[in-house]
């Protein structure tokens, strides 16, 4: 396993790291086995969230992390009432602090390393969160002790241009941003990277397989056709040639598509590349992507040339 810095954190963090959304209600013992096979292998930084699988991500690996408080756990706060694009914001400095001593209790932990409001969706949330208490309440437990590092998710089926994190930046309040990254959605790269890197902020990037499910996604050649014949009636990409040809993704070859998915954000100066999955299998063959250069020139320069105009995430 290789180590990146994570902007002014200071943390050396794993360039791969466990995104735990998943599995952890469906099969708690799966979930712990695949959290200490991803710690055997070097894994040292795993997302959860309060809201994930009803508080039983954290629950589960709270009892996972028992023994490896060396582990960097990134959490998070949701200020809105649902997980919806459009849903309205509720956030609080109160509901911020109960959330926060929620987590460190399923967690096991007497301190939070990064703590996230999560999924921030419209300048407009983004600014009463800072303006409404909820980013001092942030500080306020920074003070306390119990929490090390602050920070916000985007949300990019509302935002795949990046406008929050765009605006949030330049504030300089914030140590840790985790946003999107993928072949399909390329756009944080000339836009939100620089910013990460002028104010030193740590870059988590999620969703580097575009969340993919089964039929579409970054998980394997007839669902990355899948996902760009959406892209297509979507029009974010034209009809036609390239776009409807089988041998669309051969550019990735000798990669597997979701070990390319990796390589593509390895590739790029971000501070690790956050994967979800079940099942020690898939820890494995993610792991293949651990491999510098990562992705070579010709390869970038065609994703680019393929998808770079893409600027709204479709699933
Ligand atoms: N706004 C936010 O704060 C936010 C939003 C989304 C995600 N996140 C975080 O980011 C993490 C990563 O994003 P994500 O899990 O949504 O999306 P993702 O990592 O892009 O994709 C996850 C999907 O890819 C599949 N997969 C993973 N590795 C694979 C492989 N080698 N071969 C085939 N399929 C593979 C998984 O299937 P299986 O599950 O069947 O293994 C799962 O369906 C999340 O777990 C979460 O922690 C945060």
């Amino acid at each position: 396993m290789r180590y990146r810095r994570l902007g002014r954190t200071g943390l050396e963090v794993s360039e791969l790291s466990y995104g735990a959304a998943r599995g952890a209600s469906e099969d708690p013992a799966g979930f712990v086995r695949v959290v200490h096979a991803a710690i055997a292998e070097g894994v040292n930084l795993i997302d959860t969230a309060g809201g994930y699988d009803g508080g039983e991500s954290e629950k589960r690996l709270g009892e996972a992390l028992t023994g490896h408080d060396d582990v960097i756990v990134e959490t998070k706060y949701c200020p809105y009432e649902s997980y919806a694009p459009d849903a309205t914001f509720n956030g609080t400095p109160r509901a911020l602090r109960a959330s926060a001593q929620e987590s460190l209790r399923r967690l096991r932990r007497d301190r939070i390393d990064i703590l996230l409001g999560h999924g921030m969706r419209s300048i407009a949330t983004m600014d009463r969160f800072m303006t409404e208490g909820c980013y001092e309440e942030m500080l306020r437990l920074k003070q306390e002790g119990l929490v090390r590092f602050v920070g916000v998710s985007e949300l990019s089926e509302a935002d795949g241009e990046h406008e929050v994190l765009r605006h949030i930046l330049p504030g300089g309040g914030f140590d840790v941003v985790m946003l999107t990254i993928n072949l399909l959605l390329q756009t944080a790269v000339g836009s939100v990277l620089p910013l990460c890197h002028e104010h030193d902020v740590g870059t988590v990037v999620m969703m580097p397989l575009n969340q993919a499910s089964r039929e579409s996604g970054l998980v394997s050649v007839p669902a990355a056709l899948e996902c760009v014949r959406r892209h297509v009636a979507a029009r974010n990409l034209p009809a036609g040639p390239p776009y409807a040809s089988e041998d669309l993704w051969d550019f990735l070859r000798p990669y597997s598509i979701p070990e390319a998915g990796v390589r593509y954000v390895l590739a790029h100066e971000v501070g690790t590349c956050c994967v979800g999955f079940r099942g020690e299998e898939r820890l494995r063959e993610n792991l293949q992507a651990i491999d510098p250069p990562y992705l070579d020139e010709a390869r970038l320069e065609r994703a680019r040339e393929l998808f770079g105009r893409i600027a709204r995430q479709v699933r």
